[in-house]
């Protein structure tokens, strides 16, 4: 079904209660994954604000609130939800298999990337 994909193994899925995110280090990269009740979704942890740790932020719907200073981004695409800027945040193919989150950490992607070429 996914064969196609380079997974990487992160965590079992028991490790991340419903509603919460909890952040990976994978060498340079730090990434989120949060459970939306079953669903896990990942995004690049860092708020393109000023940093803020997203892992720690609320979760409503498919959106995380940034505990720094209140922005929302979509879990699904990495879009801001309400500011008018054009800041975005990676995403990551993520899918639980065996009880164990995997992330295909190679085929991240922004979605404003092809307009700010
Ligand atoms: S650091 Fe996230 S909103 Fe400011």
């Amino acid at each position: 079904m996914n064969s196609h994909r380079n997974w990487t193994r992160i965590t079992p899925a028991d490790n991340i209660p419903p509603r919460e995110g909890r952040a990976v280090k994978i060498g340079d990269l730090e990434i989120a994954v949060f459970n939306i009740n079953g669903r896990f979704l990942t995004i690049e942890n860092a708020c393109p604000h000023k940093g803020g740790p997203l892992c720690d932020g609320i979760v409503t719907g498919t959106a995380v609130v940034c505990p720094l200073h209140g922005r929302h981004f979509d879990l699904e695409t990495g879009m801001p939800v309400r500011a008018a800027e054009p800041s975005c945040l990676a995403v990551f193919p993520t899918c639980v298999e065996n009880g164990v989150v995997m992330v295909d950490l190679e085929a991240g992607h922004r979605t404003l990337e092809s307009d700010a070429a």
